[in-house]
């Protein structure tokens, strides 16, 4: 099979490279990505020269250059993972997420459907469901869960879904959605919680908790998350939409302490500062579905995970350091120096 796998050059859309070439050494991984401040082709190293890899440097916004590609390399399959992906980033400036996360999904499915495809599928979010209240731990996000979302990255996300739902409704596309919890593990981009906790500590830097560290997320090492997609392409059903998640709730908090434990740094480290415009409160996915239909769970537990994470962080320290000290720090001076 030919897959294209947009976004690949990112954190999940990597791993997901990574799992692909390892599991399905005779599939051919065409991986497509625009390399913006969040892609890292140095991620991609140890398999660009793989005679079953291909890199191309391409915005899925490119109507003429996608239809190119397609017609190069005949895809069977199209996962698409390519997205701006921080919500941080979409509260600042929220155009380039609509024109990625929603125009970019509908040039490539209009691709799909112009030179045919067995699967199109579309990596989306449990933030497509809002948010949960603290004090309701009986409550968990269903695939029939309401869509109702806060910021503009979930909105975008949100959009996207909508429209591959229409496509396959209206045009018959054969389309699959995942939603997934927090992701964390290697290649994470330093912007996000666990790995800007991590790369801060090792410096001695103040970390900064948002309002205060109480809001809670459902963690999932990515690797986990790559089967499930793996799952789901092999054994999905056309049409549906299956939640991933780890049944692993964490206040931001006690990933912090966490983190300063495990590299014995003090928590006096720790500043709060001022909370995230619109902040979700609690992310909780219900993943009754994909276990009993596809026989999907995770895999690696958090105590795992986290230590597993940590010690990758401290093996790559040339990866993140090249990062924060690029164009990165204008974005951290810009987003925490008077927060
Ligand atoms: P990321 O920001 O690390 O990577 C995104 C990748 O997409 C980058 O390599 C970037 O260069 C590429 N990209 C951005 N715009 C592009 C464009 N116009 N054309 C081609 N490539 C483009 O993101 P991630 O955390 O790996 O997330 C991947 C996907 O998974 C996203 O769709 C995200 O919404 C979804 N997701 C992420 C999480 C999470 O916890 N990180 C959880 C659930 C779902
Ligand atoms: P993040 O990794 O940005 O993922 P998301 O917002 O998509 O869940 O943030 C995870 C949680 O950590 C979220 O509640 C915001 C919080 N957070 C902080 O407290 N400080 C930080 O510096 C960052 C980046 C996030």
């Amino acid at each position: 099979m030919n897959i294209i796998v947009t976004g690949g050059a990112g954190f999940i859309g990597a791993n997901f490279v990574f799992h692909m070439l390892d599991k399905h050494p005779n599939d051919r991984i065409i991986c497509v990505d625009k390399l913006t401040y969040a892609g890292n082709l140095s991620t991609l190293k140890d398999v660009l020269d793989k005679p079953n890899f291909r890199f191309v440097k391409l915005d899925i916004c490119d109507r003429e250059g996608v239809y190119k590609l397609f017609e190069e390399e005949h895809p069977d399959v199209v996962v698409n993972f390519a997205a701006e992906s921080h919500v941080d980033r979409s509260i600042e400036n929220p155009q380039i997420f609509l024109e990625t996360n929603i125009i970019g999904t509908a040039v490539l499915m209009d691709a799909c459907r112009k030179y045919g495809i067995e699967r199109f599928h579309q990596v989306s979010t449990d933030e497509v469901y809002g948010d949960l209240p603290l004090d309701r731990p009986d409550l968990f996000f269903t695939e029939t869960t309401p869509i109702h979302t806060s910021s503009p990255y979930s909105s975008s996300k949100a959009s996207a879904d909508l429209l591959v739902l229409a496509y396959h409704r209206t045009y018959g596309l054969p389309v699959t959605i995942s939603r997934c919890s927090n992701n964390y593990g290697p290649y994470q981009f330093p912007e996000k919680l666990i790995p800007l906790m991590i790369a801060n500590a090792l410096d001695d830097k103040a970390l900064p908790v948002y309002g205060e560290g109480l809001n809670v997320r459902d963690w999932l090492y990515v690797e986990d998350h790559c089967k499930a997609i793996d799952l789901i392409l092999m054994n999905g059903k056309v049409g549906e939409v299956y939640n991933i998640g780890g049944h692993n709730e964490m206040k931001n908090i006690d990933i912090v302490k966490i983190i300063c434990k495990a590299l014995d740094k003090p928590e006096s480290l720790i500043t709060y500062v001022t909370d995230r415009k619109g902040h979700d409160l609690r992310y909780a996915i219900d993943p009754e579905k994909i276990h009993s239909e596809l026989g999907w769970l995770p895999e690696t537990m958090f105590e795992e995970g986290i230590q597993k994470t940590i010690a990758w962080y401290l093996d790559h320290k040339e990866w993140w350091e090249e990062i924060i000290s690029g164009e990165y720090k204008n974005y951290y001076k810009a987003m925490y120096e008077d927060r």
